[in-house]
């Protein structure tokens, strides 16, 4: 059946990490890959034997994104995206924590739709009500560390990488180890910078790299500034000073701004302007 059949043709290996490694298996890759067979995996990690090392089958789910891909058609088929959304939560003690009001719908929404256009998607998000979209490599986090982290990880191999969340610019200098118990009328917490994840994946990776900028005056000089500071190929100026667009709202309604040009998207669905962000970005810088 293998030999006749006209189908893209994949295949998950599973085996221990000694024959993973042997010469033979090498070979035999290697011509698969050549004769157009798709190799999913395999995973690192303990075998069923004991050893540790490459060779696990991927996770089903995993397989199952990854066959996705290869039958996906659309204006971003064939593209990686990497997506932050929602807040980051830094600890202050084991109860407490500082955070910011981003629901996720708006990094959400740019996954549904980069789906949608055929794109490989993986979406990063810190602490939200919202379900992942299905069809999408998924990470939770909660600290714009963590969401380092995973963004590097993931924009390693990736085609474009969209910053849609908003991450706290400190955290707490040290986490108490035990809630902070009430003291005098007045309390003084002490903050350090946070990485900034945009700016490390612009300058780390070979992506497109798209911001935001949430703003509540001066919306897009202080935008420009950002695009030049992040070094960032576009940024996305967000008015947050209103309440029917910006953080929580259903609506939204921003500006594309790169380094010739800016194009206004009036207020419209989440849902509809992620759709329209992503069709400009791929007309319009030739994606
Ligand atoms: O989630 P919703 O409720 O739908 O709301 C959407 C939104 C308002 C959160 C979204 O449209 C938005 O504007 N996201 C960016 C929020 C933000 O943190 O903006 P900023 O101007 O502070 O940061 C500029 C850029 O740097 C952003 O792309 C941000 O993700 C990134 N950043 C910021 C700080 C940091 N330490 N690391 C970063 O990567």
């Amino acid at each position: 059946i293998h030999l006749a059949t006209p189908a893209i043709v994949a295949v998950a290996p599973a085996m221990n990490q000694a024959m993973w490694a042997h010469a033979a298996s090498v070979a035999n890759i290697s011509m698969l890959q050549e004769r157009g067979v798709r190799i999913i995996g395999p995973d690192e990690g303990i075998q069923a034997c004991g050893d540790v090392g490459p060779g696990r089958m991927q996770q089903p789910d995993a397989i199952v994104h990854n066959l996705g891909s290869l039958f996906q058609t659309g204006r971003l088929a064939g593209k990686k995206l990497v997506i932050t959304a929602g807040p980051t939560r830094e600890a202050l003690d084991p109860v407490r924590y500082i955070s910011n009001h981003s629901s996720g719908k708006m990094g959400y929404a740019l996954a549904e739709a980069a789906i949608e256009a055929g794109a490989n998607v993986s979406l990063i998000s810190g602490p939200v009500a919202i379900a992942p979209p299905e069809r999408c490599q998924f990470t939770a986090v909660e600290s714009a560390q963590q969401m380092l982290n995973a963004s590097l990880e993931a924009a390693a191999d990736a085609d474009i990488f969209i910053a849609a969340a908003a991450v706290a610019d400190y955290r707490a200098s040290s986490v108490a180890e035990q809630k902070i118990k009430k003291q005098g009328e007045q309390i003084s917490i002490s903050l350090e910078k946070n990485p900034d994840i945009v700016a490390t994946v612009a300058q780390q990776t070979d992506c497109f790299v798209v911001g935001f900028a949430a703003e509540t005056q001066d919306v897009e000089s202080y935008a420009r500034d950002k695009l030049a500071r992040k070094n960032l190929h576009a940024i996305i100026a967000n008015d947050v000073s209103r309440g029917d667009v910006g953080f929580n709202a259903e609506d939204n309604e921003v500006s594309w701004i790169d380094a010739d040009s800016t194009k206004v998207f009036s207020k419209r669905s989440k849902a509809q302007l992620a759709r329209d962000i992503l069709e400009h970005m791929v007309n319009h810088h030739k994606l």
